[in-house]
């Protein structure tokens, strides 16, 4: 319906996980009311650090029926996109910065069968995407540069997040606008207020002391302190 407002969803990113116990942690997170698993596969070339690959989505896959949003931080993501669809991957979120051929990139993903996203770095402008938004699902605002989790949001996100709302809004367009990096139930009200739909958290999830369900509660409410419902 016009004006009214997205439901916000909440993708508890597992990095932040205990990967000695990760299938339970992923169900715990199910449970908790996640709607869709976030897993951070880093390549040691795109970004320093080295996570997971395509066999460990296939493990997830087997320990939870919620959608599985694999976010692509590797060079050269085209010779991957199969791979990671037959583990099980739901949305396949790849870089502006990495695919010289974007477009073509997201039509791949789409013809795998899956939801095509884009992701842009904190430096990159929402005008380098301008023409593959109609072709895309969500668009994934880094909130801190990628490569890992733990990091101090980055407030200056926050007109871009709005302007790619606008932009959205203005072109009739409905794409997801998703936010990764330093969210918690304290950055969590400004990013839906500028028009995130959904919300990536690792730390404030996976590493709160009193367990995941509490976390996931008090993100939900602080997602919802904006008068928007999640
Ligand atoms: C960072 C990853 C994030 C990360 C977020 O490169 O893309 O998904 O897990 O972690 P937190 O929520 O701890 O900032
Ligand atoms: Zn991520």
């Amino acid at each position: 319906m016009p004006g009214e407002p997205a439901r916000v969803l909440i993708a508890p990113s597992i990095l932040a996980a205990d990967f000695g116990r990760l299938a339970e942690e992923v169900r715990a997170a199910e449970r908790a009311g996640a709607a869709m698993i976030h897993i951070d596969v880093m390549d040691g070339r795109f970004v320093p650090e080295i996570t997971m690959g395509p066999v460990v989505v296939r493990g997830i896959r087997r320990a939870t029926a919620l959608p599985l949003d694999v976010h692509l931080m590797i060079a050269e993501p085209e010779r991957h996109l199969t791979a990671f669809a037959d583990a099980g991957a739901t949305s396949i979120v790849v870089h502006a910065e990495a695919s010289p051929h974007l477009y073509q990139a997201v039509q791949q993903i789409a013809a795998l069968g899956l939801r095509p996203s884009v992701a842009l770095n904190p430096a990159t402008p929402i005008d380098q995407i301008e023409w593959v938004l109609p072709a895309v699902e969500t668009v994934l605002v880094m909130t801190v540069e990628p490569g890992m989790g733990g990091q101090p949001f980055i407030p200056g996100m926050l007109p871009k997040i709005r302007a790619l709302a606008d932009a959205g809004r203005a072109r009739g367009l409905r794409f997801g606008i998703a936010v990764d990096g330093g969210i918690g139930p304290q950055t969590a009200p400004a990013v839906v207020e500028a028009g995130a739909t959904v919300l990536v958290a690792g730390t404030a999830l996976f590493g709160a002391p009193d367990g995941i369900a509490a976390a996931m509660a008090r993100l939900r409410d602080a997602a919802r302190a904006t008068g928007r419902p999640s």
